[in-house]
């Protein structure tokens, strides 16, 4: 049998890793071998955990391109899970499609947009080809609605690429972003 895709996304602080993690512990408890990944570009916290926001965290093996992540899975491996997917390329479409293929269910959470609103390419992919989508929002930092669908950066630099948590990216609503970069 085949296996399914889940793709984790939305802006930052929504709540992906946490979900991602939640379902780490699914298969932990029911006794299937799984196999957790980030990128190395994702220095945040612990090198090698995955850590959501609010500090809960598993081990992750960090790779540096996604073809590393066949070199890790094994015959008995149920659940792949991959935390950070908008920092790999492209080629992780290919690796993902490979492992359903093989019958692993695989677990990816990663931004949908810059904090400039670009697409994540290797995001956007991804959730055309997922069997299931999860879309989450945060809550607004300006007006404390809990909808946040942006990430905006308060510091830093234009950059794309810019890892960082609160000192850097706040989340908003739409109305919000727009008041705050002074186009409404
Ligand atoms: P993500 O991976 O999407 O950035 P995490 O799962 O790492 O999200 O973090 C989610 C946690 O972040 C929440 O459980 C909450 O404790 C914390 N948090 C901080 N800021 C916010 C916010 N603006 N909206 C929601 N949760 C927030
Ligand atoms: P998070 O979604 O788990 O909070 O992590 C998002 C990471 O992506 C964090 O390190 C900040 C980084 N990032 C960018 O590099 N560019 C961006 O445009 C945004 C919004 C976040
Ligand atoms: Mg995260
Ligand atoms: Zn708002």
């Amino acid at each position: 049998m085949v296996g399914r895709l889940t793709v984790i996304t939305g802006p930052m602080y929504s709540g992906k890793t946490t979900e991602l993690l939640s379902f780490v512990e699914i298969y932990q408890i029911g006794r299937k071998k799984v196999a957790v990944f980030k990128p190395s570009l994702d220095s945040r916290y612990h090198s090698s955990r995955v850590v959501s926001h609010s500090g809960n965290g598993v081990e992750a093996i960090v790779v540096s391109s996604p073809q590393e992540i066949l070199e890790h899975v094994e015959e008995d491996t149920k659940g792949v899970f991959i935390d950070e997917v908008q920092f790999f390329p492209k080629e992780l479409v290919d690796v993902v499609k490979k492992l359903i293929n093989d019958g692993i269910d695989v677990f990816c959470a990663g931004l949908d947009l810059s904090h400039k609103q670009n697409p994540f390419e290797t995001t956007a992919y991804l959730l055309s080809l997922a069997d299931n989508v999860i879309k989450k929002k945060a809550v607004c930092h300006r007006c404390g609605e809990y909808n946040a669908t942006l990430t905006l950066k308060i510091s830093g630099g234009e950059e794309e690429i810019d890892v960082g948590g609160q000192e850097k990216y706040i989340a908003v609503c739409r109305d919000c972003y727009n008041i705050l970069r002074g186009r409404s």
